[in-house]
This record gives C-alpha cells, structure tokens and sequence, in this order.
C-alpha cells in the first residue's frame, strides 16, 4: 500500500520565533500512522531546530534544496551531508520556483537528485506544467520530459526513496487549482510512466502527491482521487490549524 502524505512546503517564511509558535501547534496534533506521514519543511536555518521541536512527533523534516556537489568552493550553499546532521530525512527537488527563478535546469536537478539519494535521504521530486503549456495541451509532454532528464536516470531500487508532487506552476499561491479531474488525470499518466520505465510495482508503491492552492475546503476532494496520495501544501501549510485541517482530510 502507498504511504499517504502531507508536507509543508514552508519556503522563504518563519523566523525562529514563528517556526517555534508553529511548531507548538503542529507537534502532540498528529498522531504515528505507519500508512500516513506529515512532513514540514522550514527554511535551512530552522531546520535543526523544528528536528529538536519534533522528536516526540512522527512528523518528519524535510530540507527545501540541497546543492548537487558534495563540498567545496560553493558560497552560501548547502550539501546534502549537512542535511543528515541537521535531522532532515526529505529533500524537496525541482520545485517550480527553483527551476523558473534560480534557473535549474533538468540536469542540475538530475545532479541534486543523484547526490540526494547517494546520502541516503528521500527525495520529494516536483514537476508541473507552466499555464502556457496547459494551453496548448502540452502539459503531459512537458512533465514527461521533466521525469524523464531530472529522475529517471534512478535504479529501480533508488525509486523506493522517491515521493513525486505534481504542482501545475498556475495553480502555486494563485488560489486556483487544478479540478481533482485533472490532478488524477495527470496523477495517473505519471503512474502509467512508471510502470513503463521501471515497472507495475514501482508504479503501484510510488506516492504522488498535488500541490497548488490546496486548502482546507478542497484538500478532501483532491485527496479522495485514487491516483492522489496526499499534497504538497505551501501557503496553508503556515497556519497549524490549516495544515492540521489538511492532514485530517487524508
Ligand atoms: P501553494 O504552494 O499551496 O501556496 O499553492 C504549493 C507549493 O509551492 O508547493
């Protein structure tokens, strides 16, 4: 059975003091589920100290990026080593903001995923189409060619530490989202890409999970579709209540 998921993509927001606040609302909420897991993602500062926050939880850390080389001359950079210490257990890759702001490209995000994997963290791997390519109907190929230069060069026994988010870049902190049709749509073309590179099992066991504007009042809906297993939650995922609300909707 696939593991059902909600993270917290947390981003460029939370000091220490307002990861502290948040965390006191998340932590004694979330009961241990082997089939379920809730997973916050603060920024690198705070990581270590939400790993600390949260020991008494099942709640997992996740760190937002990880840079592809394994140490040296690379200014204001972290590297996955630095992870381990620090507590975090996921790495969010290819994050829409990452490949269109800091310009990542498909090769720098295979290199992150290699290095991720090769220290033993699981990866949380995003693709999305942008609205133009929604458009014009080329939102399967798009994603298809993101899997495909970014994660697929994984061994199928690397697959088993790889969680896919399918966020449609027009639907990220717009207050739209895709219609639950067209997330299992999606959700279940990349099931059927699976099952061709590697095969029905890793298919079957991978867990993917939608982001863009999921909320308390839509997350259910979302959620209830067969090939959706959980989100990836940005704004609603920095009020405790609101992220509670979604990880109840599991
Ligand atoms: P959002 O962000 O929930 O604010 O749309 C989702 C994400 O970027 O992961």
């Amino acid at each position: 059975m696939r593991t059902k998921i909600v993270a917290g993509n947390w981003k460029m927001n939370c000091n220490l003091s307002e990861t502290k606040l948040l965390l006191e609302g998340l932590a004694g909420k979330v009961e241990a589920n082997e089939n379920q897991k809730v997973i916050v993602a603060p920024p690198f500062t705070n990581l270590h100290y939400a790993f600390e926050c949260l020991k008494d939880s099942p709640i997992e850390v996740a760190a937002q990026n990880i840079n592809e080389n394994e140490s040296g001359a690379h200014t204001g950079e972290i590297s996955a080593k630095m992870l381990k210490g620090v507590g975090a257990t996921y790495v969010i890759i290819g994050h829409s903001e990452r490949r269109a702001i800091y310009k990542e490209t498909d090769a720098t995000l295979a290199a992150k995923t290699n290095q991720a994997i090769k220290e033993n963290f699981k990866v949380m791997f995003c693709v999305g189409e942008e609205l133009e390519s929604r458009k014009a109907e080329t939102h399967f190929e798009v994603v298809k060619s993101q899997l495909e230069k970014g994660l697929f060069q994984l061994s199928e026994l690397e697959m088993k530490n790889v969680v896919i988010a399918y966020e449609p870049v027009w639907a990220i902190g717009t207050g739209e989202t895709a219609s639950p049709e067209q997330a299992q749509e999606m959700h279940a073309y990349i099931r059927k890409l699976l099952a061709n590179k590697y095969n029905a099992e890793t298919a079957e066991n991978t867990s993917i999970l939608y982001g863009g504007s999921v909320k308390p009042n839509n997350a259910k809906e979302i959620f209830g579709k067969a090939d959706v297993d959980g989100g990836l939650i940005g704004g609603a995922s920095l009020k405790a209540e609101d992220f509670l609300a979604i990880v109840n909707s599991l």
